[in-house]
């Protein structure tokens, strides 16, 4: 039976672990030849391993992609081995929290460089790409928290989550309606059970949502009609107080 996602070429960031690699096996469930990515190959070779049988591919890209250099390469060896790029999944993030009074600062960088700086590089390698297929459709991962903040320590994050909403809203004004074809959305989960959230890999709390379900919402997303942005999909557990 035909996937939803056949013949679609992906990208997703963040691969390794969490949302990134429970949206990377649905979307090769789906049929897509996806391009994972994160920089733990170990991460990715299991990602490989447990996809197998799928009706698509995954292709392991380790790298960093704060890395401009490694950025540019990335999308150069997608085009010359594919010729196009259909979907973009920034899924790639890093959690930096802590009172105003003692907030690491090189932490506070590196996560708006992770969680903003980067899904910029890569929607732009991406829109590049895409505008010469004439369709596209890029998928931020926001936050609840790029809607309400949830806790007054988490500075660094926060901010950076409601950085990925204005940047995703921006790039979705220029793009709805140039003749482009691609679409910018995001996708805004509440506490989802990853090793970002839960390390241990312990029996996570009741309001924290399975990545699975998250990854269902990215694959709404990908799937709908070319003429369809799903631009804002917020979703968290009914156990979670949203404010
Ligand atoms: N979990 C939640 O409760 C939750 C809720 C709302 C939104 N989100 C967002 O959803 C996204 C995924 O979160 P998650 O919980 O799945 O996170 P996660 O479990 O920590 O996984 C993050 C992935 O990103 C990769 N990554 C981090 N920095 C990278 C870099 N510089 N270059 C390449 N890959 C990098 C990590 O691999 P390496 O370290 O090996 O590179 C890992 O594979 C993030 O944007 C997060 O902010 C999560």
């Amino acid at each position: 039976m035909a996937g939803r996602l056949n013949e679609r070429i992906s990208m997703i960031t963040g691969a390794g672990k969490g949302i990134g690699r429970a949206t990377a096996l649905l979307f090769a469930k789906e049929g897509s030849a996806v391009f994972a990515v994160a920089r733990t190959s170990t991460d990715l070779d299991s990602l490989v391993n447990d996809a197998a049988g799928s009706e698509g591919r995954i292709t392991p890209v380790p790298g960093d992609i704060t890395d401009r250099g490694f950025v540019a390469k990335l999308f150069e060896k997608v085009e010359r081995e594919c010729g196009r790029l259909d979907i973009l999944v920034n899924s790639a993030g890093f959690v930096a929290g802590g009172s105003i009074f003692n907030m690491d600062e090189d932490q506070f960088l590196e996560c708006l460089k992770v969680n903003v700086w980067a899904a910029f590089l890569c929607t732009k390698h991406a829109a590049i790409v895409m505008k010469k297929n004439g369709s596209g459709k890029i998928i931020n991962l926001g936050s609840v928290r790029s809607h309400w903040t949830e806790s007054g320590s988490a500075g660094a994050y926060n901010a950076s989550k409601y950085a990925v909403k204005g940047f995703t809203e921006s790039v979705a004004r220029e793009l709805h309606g140039s003749g482009t074809g691609i679409s910018v959305g995001m996708v805004c989960p509440g506490v989802t059970d990853t090793p970002m959230t839960n390390p241990s890999g312990g029996p996570a709390p009741v309001h924290f949502m399975k990545a699975e379900v998250v990854a269902d919402a990215i694959l709404f997303a990908a799937a709908n009609p070319e003429n369809v942005n799903a631009y804002d999909i917020t979703l968290f557990s009914t156990a979670q107080k949203p404010w």
